[in-house]
């Protein structure tokens, strides 16, 4: 697809730009440029652009505003030694945006041009990536319904977009084990709901759990299985695994309820390399509330593009809490192999990056 350019007319200075490099935060700064393809079901994608960083403007009526058609992705950009960037498995997330896009009923984009549009943008803003020490340009493709309508049905205009934000830890400062509240008033999926899509509402419906989390001082919210009520599923945003004494990875299977975590699906195969044994099934509260009683389980971690691999310490189940060890050895380990391949400074035997710029 051929995109037009139009580059910003007073970009950020490089004083400043170095400035939010230092300190990135996650989500807050953003580079100067945005990558746009529009979309109707007459014509189909169109209109592909790389412009200026800005606010954008929609009809009040536009659909996403009313009934929340809406999608996204998140993903991360490295700078090697070698002075490029590159990305992890961006077809993954490429095609998990197809997926999403097929269950809320908007139109599917080439995974090509998915990746295109992330090289297009790093063309213009790849002085963006910082290098400390866990930080990475944050990348957030998404899609929206535009058109202006307001009866309910499939939109038939709408925009791909993909902004860019420099991201040090989503959990702020330093790595350490985070605080996770078991949500037992709600849940976050149910069978034949949008669990596995990334859509903005399933994250909408987390933000009054994660806001009963907070007043616990937790980080995170576990969501159980809402019909067998303590099935472990996911957190708000990332998913959950559990380490066993003798050398097996647990974590929830994918049941339709769950996002499928391209980080998830690579700590498997990172763990298959090491010669763990990996078990994706349904895991109870109870067995991890036993298993870290008799030490048969000794490490619990959560992974997600933002989160990376964080340790889970304690799992405040009501007036409960289920401690675990903090940052274990595995978790460590794979957590540095996995770090390692999207530095460029570990063997990338899986073909997994990518080079954007
Ligand atoms: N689960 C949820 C609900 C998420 O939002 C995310 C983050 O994208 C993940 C899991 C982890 O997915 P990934 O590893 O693809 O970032
Ligand atoms: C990610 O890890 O990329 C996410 O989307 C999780 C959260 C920031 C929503």
């Amino acid at each position: 697809m051929q995109f037009d350019v139009l580059t910003h007319p007073t970009p950020t200075s490089e004083q400043r730009r170095a400035e939010i490099l230092a300190d990135p935060g996650f989500g807050v700064n953003f580079t100067d440029h945005t990558a746009v393809i529009d979309w109707t079901a007459q014509n189909g994608w169109q209109n592909a652009r790389v412009e200026p960083y800005g606010p954008i403007s929609l009809d009040p009526a536009a659909a996403v505003l009313h009934y929340a058609q809406e999608i996204f992705e998140g993903m991360k950009a490295y700078r090697h030694s070698d002075g490029g960037v590159y990305t992890f498995r961006p077809f993954a997330n490429a095609a998990r945006m197809n997926k999403s896009a097929v269950r809320m009923a908007l139109p599917e984009l080439d995974e090509k041009v998915f990746v295109q549009a992330l090289e297009e943008l790093l063309a213009q803003d790849k002085e963006w990536v910082p290098t400390g020490e866990g930080e990475a340009l944050y990348l957030r493709p998404f899609m929206f319904a535009t058109e202006a309508f307001l009866g309910v049905r499939a939109a038939k205009e709408v925009t791909f977009r993909v902004i860019a934000s420099p991201a040090g830890n989503y959990f702020g400062g330093e790595l350490k084990p985070v605080r996770i509240w078991v949500s037992r008033d709600f849940a976050r999926a149910a069978p034949g709901g949008t669990g596995d899509a990334k859509t903005g509402g399933n994250y909408a419906a987390s933000l009054l759990p994660q806001q009963q989390a907070a007043q616990k001082g937790c980080d995170q919210v576990l969501f159980l299985d809402p019909l067998h009520d303590n099935a472990i599923e996911e957190l708000g945003g990332m998913n959950v695994f559990l380490v066993t004494s003798d050398n097996r990875l647990l974590t929830p299977a994918l049941t339709g309820t769950i996002l499928e975590g391209i980080t998830r699906d690579s700590v498997i195969q990172l763990a298959k390399d090491r010669g763990m044994q990996v078990e994706e099934r349904r895991i109870t509260l109870d067995e991890w509330d036993r298993g870290v009683t008799d030490g048969t389980i000794t490490e619990v971690f959560a992974c997600g593009t933002a989160a990376v691999i964080t340790p889970i310490g304690e799992l405040i189940d009501g007036e409960k809490t289920i401690a675990s060890t903090g940052t274990g050895e595995v978790t460590q380990a794979i957590r540095d192999e996995l770090l390692g391949i999207q530095l460029g400074t570990v063997e990338d035997r899986h073909g997994w990056m990518h080079k954007l710029a």
